[in-house]
C-alpha cells in the first residue's frame, strides 16, 4: 500500500528546503512513517535541488534509514562472535519462528521487523537482543516470548 505523504511537504518547508538539511529531513520522514517512501525521495530531491542518485545514496549509507517499510516494533538479534557462540542463532531462530519470518523481514501485518546486528558492543552480556531499544542481555530461547508478549498487545 502507497503510504500518504501529505506530511512530506511540510517537513521540507519547515527545513526551509535547505540542502544542508538533507539528513534532518531525512530523519523526520523516516520517524513519521517508520520508513523513507521512494516518492518522499523524489520530492525531497527536487525541493532541494539535489540529484535523486544522491538523496538515495544518504538514504542507504545510514544504517538508521530504511527504504523498505518497518514494523512498529523492531526486534535487533546481535549475531556478532561473542554472541553467536553463546547462543545467538538459536535465539534468533525463536524469534523467526515466533513472528513467522526471517531475519531482515517485516510481519504482514507490519507489527514486528526482525533484524540481526554484528556486534552491539557490549559482549559481556551477550546473546543481547535489542526490543524497541530496550536492550536484553542473557538472551535465551525461553525470553523470547516475555519480549514479545507485551509487545504484541501495544499498537
Ligand atoms: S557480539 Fe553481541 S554485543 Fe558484541
Amino acid at each position: 500500500m502507497e503510504a500518504n505523504l501529505s506530511l512530506v511537504p511540510a517537513i521540507i518547508d519547515k527545513y526551509k528546503a535547505q540542502k544542508k538539511a538533507l539528513i534532518a529531513i531525512l530523519q523526520e520522514i523516516q520517524e513519521t512513517y517508520n520508513y523513507l517512501p521512494e516518492e518522499a525521495l523524489r520530492l525531497v530531491s527536487k525541493k532541494l535541488g539535489i540529484p535523486l542518485i544522491d538523496v538515495v545514496s544518504v538514504a542507504t549509507f545510514y544504517r538508521a534509514f530504511s527504504l523498505k517499510p518497518k514494523g512498529r516494533h523492531q526486534i535487533t538479534v546481535c549475531l556478532g562472535t561473542a554472541c553467536h557462540v553463546r547462543g545467538g542463532p538459536k535465539v534468533l531462530e525463536e524469534f523467526e519462528r515466533k513472528l513467522g519470518i526471517k531475519a531482515g523481514e517485516t510481519t504482514p501485518d507490519k507489527k514486528f521487523t526482525l533484524e540481526t546486528v554484528n556486534c552491539l558492543g557490549c559482549c559481556a552480556i551477550g546473546p543481547v537482543v535489542v526490543a524497541d531499544g530496550n536492550y536484553h542481555a542473557h538472551m535465551t530461547i525461553r525470553k523470547v516470548s516475555r519480549i514479545l508478549k507485551p509487545l504484541s498487545k501495544r499498537e
